[in-house]
């Protein structure tokens, strides 16, 4: 929460296209787009922070409304956005404090607002994925945070099924934090929200193709808080918390910064039991990760890099997790995979060391499974590739909103064994109830709210129905996979229930 520029980003957007330099930094130009030679968005603009909402006495109100015209990876007026920009305002509140928001809808096509990671019910007037929002309509929210709701990272982003990923994918989306936690030691806070884009020779963001909506779609624009490449100012010693967000509709990528170690505190919203060092982090699409950077004893520049990992395609390339560049895999299917790591943002250190204490030792109290289970169910993604499936869906059913597919009773504990017979990986998401990791290869047995499951493998899952009811989702969170059905109901209460 320090560290922000007074600048706007809109702003420094302006003022970058009048001067072609910003805070004394000769901006380059970015790489022609689309083979169309238009000029793509300037990078190396400085970082800023999106805009934000903070609750005020417990409440956080107000209009949160959606509209088209919002300037994307420099191109004007070409994406979608919340509030006029993209991504849309953070909204920081705490746990015990309430959200009361409007959402107007002024784009042409049905919306409605889902809190990913939140451990809030999917009542009517919460996060319920299935109501809608017309064009021009608006809808009322009433959520409460828990009080014992963990201190993190969230994110927010449409759910009507059929527009998720074209409406992501053109920029809606914005973060949440719930503050609180241990004290990290920081001296600096800030939101990386990651998203991806092509945007077109019209200038608008570029339609998906129907091998895109079967590969995930990508973007030719990886971005952060809608940046290219943005310049976070740093001084030596004197660390950071960034708390990164996969906003994009299909990327799955390896984070790192180039030569240089990441303290990994949190995952999806969830603190880890003790700071984990490592030299890079993973993220599906949902998945956040918070971090410690430590900048370097001397000035310089350092990168934040984001390297695809290979997603699997069509005709039976099934492995996952080479850490490859990509290219081969959805590169042949749509996506837009480049041939190397991504340069997301970069870290310029300046000035004298300032040196902050590193991180406590302990976090979170270790995380426990839950369990034993009181039921087993197996679950099985199905993929037009491979797996014997035709069409996207949960157990071979594409997604039927009115049907209920899970019924679960409140209270209990359940273990899913999902089985991917397919030759692509899908990051599964459910709402609501956080999963506990069982059994996977590369797992740390950590708490998620998207978890990926690898082609022709397997995950084991636990799940605790505690602290809500209602009936809400599970999908793959590669959103034309979810668009295109592969999306179940769960029910937990209600009528008929067991
Ligand atoms: Cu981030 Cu059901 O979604
Ligand atoms: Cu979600
Ligand atoms: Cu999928």
């Amino acid at each position: 929460m320090t560290g922000r520029t007074p600048l706007t980003r809109r702003r420094l957007l302006g003022v970058a296209a009048a001067a072609g330099v910003v805070g004394g930094v000769a901006a380059c130009t970015g790489l022609p787009v689309s083979g169309s030679g238009r000029p793509g968005p300037v990078a190396g603009l400085p970082f800023a922070d999106p805009p934000e909402r903070v609750a005020r006495a417990g409440v956080l109100s107000g209009v949160l409304r959606a509209t088209p015209g919002v300037d994307l990876a420099g191109a004007a007026g070409a994406g979608l956005g919340y509030d006029g920009v993209s991504p849309g305002p953070t909204l920081r509140l705490r746990p015990g404090d309430e959200l009361a928001l409007r959402l107007e809808n002024g784009l042409d096509t049905p919306t409605n607002l889902h809190l990913h990671g939140l451990r809030v019910p999917p009542d009517p007037d919460g996060d319920d994925p299935f109501r809608m929002v017309g064009p021009g309509g608006t809808a009322d929210y009433r959520i409460r945070v828990p009080r014992d709701h963990p201190a993190g990272t969230f994110w927010y982003h449409p759910h009507h099924h059929g527009t998720v990923a074209d409406q992501v994918f053109a920029g809606l989306v914005g973060a949440i934090v719930v503050e609180g936690g241990p004290d990290l030691g920081t001296a600096e806070d800030h939101v990386l929200v990651v998203t991806d884009t092509t945007v077109g020779d019209d200038g608008r963001v570029a339609a998906a193709g129907p091998m895109d909506r079967v590969a995930g779609r990508e973007g030719e624009l990886v971005l952060v808080n809608g940046l290219r490449r943005p310049v976070l100012a740093g001084s030596p010693q004197r660390s950071q918390r960034w708390r990164l967000v996969n906003a994009t509709c299909s990327r799955v990528f390896d984070v790192s910064l180039d030569g240089q170690d990441l303290v990994h505190v949190a995952t999806d919203g969830v603190f880890l039991p003790r700071p984990v060092v490592r030299d890079r982090v993973r993220l599906a699409p949902g998945n956040r990760a918070d971090v410690v950077v430590r900048p370097p004893d001397v000035p310089g520049d350092v990168d934040l890099l984001a390297a695809d990992v290979d997603r699997g395609g069509m005709g039976g390339m099934g492995g996952t997790g080479t850490g490859g560049m990509g290219g081969m895999g959805t590169g042949g299917m749509g996506g837009t995979t480049g041939t190397g790591p991504v340069v997301l943002a970069t870290l310029r250190v300046t000035g004298a060391a300032a040196p902050t204490p590193p991180p406590p030792a302990v976090l979170s109290a270790p995380v426990v499974p839950p369990g034993p289970p009181d039921r087993t169910r197996v679950l099985t993604l199905t993929a037009p590739m491979g797996g014997g499936g035709t069409g996207f869906g949960i157990d071979g059913r594409g997604f039927d909103p009115a049907r209920d597919d899970l019924v679960v009773v409140p209270g209990t504990v359940e273990e899913w064994v999902v089985e991917n017979p397919g030759t692509m990986l899908h990051p599964l998401h459910l709402h609501t109830w956080p999963m506990t990791v069982l059994d996977a290869a590369g797992s740390d047995g950590a708490v998620r709210d998207v978890v990926t499951v690898p082609a022709g493998g397997r995950v084991v899952l636990r799940v605790a129905f505690t602290g809500a009811t209602g009936r809400t989702v599970l999908h793959c969170h590669v959103l034309d996979h979810e668009d295109a059905g592969m999306m179940a109901t769960v029910r937990v209460g209600g009528a008929g229930t067991p």
